[in-house]
């Protein structure tokens, strides 16, 4: 993708400034996508010059969903919340709860124009999928919304995934009251699945200077801080730990580096 269009007022029109990096967009570059531009690339560059890589960190993340998604759908979960679902690729939440419950429904939740107009288009015809514009730091007005309140049965356990999402809550936002407010509104018998940075390493501390820098967001917690957003809940077993060490279906690969600690992650059950 070229921000370098003719005529820059499409972009506008959609709510997307080329000139100004992007999460989602960032990510994409990272995972060796094609939607994001220059200023996206740049960011991504200097991550994994940081890390460098390759984007290890974001697969892990990235598997550590499907994995999750995976295991609730195992355990009868039949309808997801997914906030900062991030750009459509491989093993999205509806493909891997869908391939197990054919009837799954998904709601994704993002706030990025780009993010929103690739899923609506992936989504056209799947009944059972919604794509939502909205805002994490809003619960009230997100949960209200139609798409959200109306077609997820909130009687019955819903997954909610914020998979990469509340690391880019600045401490000001209040993180932990914002997951508090949605898990409040959930059913007993629900899943929260959350992963999120780890200051666990000096290259994750560089890295989260970098990011602020550029984004103006992005916070390393410590594993406790992480493991205070399922306060109330059940913490699955492993608990929260690298994402790599979360039910791998594959070898984890030794010693631990700064790519595999990049992001650390867990599950728990409301009672
Ligand atoms: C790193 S990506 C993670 C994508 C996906 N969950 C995954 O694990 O692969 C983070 C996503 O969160 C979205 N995001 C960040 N802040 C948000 C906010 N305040 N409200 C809604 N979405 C947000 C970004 O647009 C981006 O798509």
């Amino acid at each position: 993708m070229d921000g370098n269009v003719d005529d820059p007022s499409v972009w506008k029109r959609m709510g997307v400034d080329p000139t100004k990096p992007s999460i989602a967009r960032v990510y994409d570059a990272i995972l060796g996508g094609k939607d994001n531009f220059a200023v996206d690339r740049a960011v991504a560059a200097k991550r994994l010059e940081l890390i460098p890589d390759g984007g290890q960190g974001a697969r892990l993340s990235r598997a550590f969903l499907a994995r999750g998604v995976r295991h609730l759908a195992e355990c009868g979960v039949t309808q997801f919340l997914d906030i900062g679902s991030g750009l459509p690729t491989a093993q999205n939440t509806h493909q891997v709860a869908q391939s197990l419950l054919p009837e799954a429904r998904v709601v994704y939740v993002d706030y990025d124009p780009i993010v929103l107009t690739h899923a609506r288009a992936l989504l056209a015809d799947n009944p059972y999928t919604k794509v939502v514009g909205g805002d994490v730091r809003e619960p009230e007005k997100l949960l209200e919304v139609p798409e959200v309140e109306g077609f997820l049965d909130w009687r019955q356990p819903i997954g909610l995934l914020m998979v990469g999402l509340v690391h880019h809550l600045n401490d000001s936002e209040d993180p932990a009251g914002l997951v508090r407010t949605y898990l409040d509104r959930l059913p007993a018998g629900s899943f929260l699945l959350l992963s999120h940075f780890c200051n666990a390493t000096p290259e994750a501390r560089e890295l989260e200077k970098a990011i602020q820098q550029t984004l103006g967001t992005g916070r390393m917690r410590g594993r406790e801080e992480i493991e205070g957003f399922f306060d109330g809940l059940e913490l699955q077993d492993p608990g929260v730990v690298p994402v790599v060490r979360w039910h791998p279906e594959e070898p984890v690969p030794e010693p631990p580096t700064a790519s595999t600690l990049l992001v650390f992650g867990g599950l728990g059950r409301k009672g």
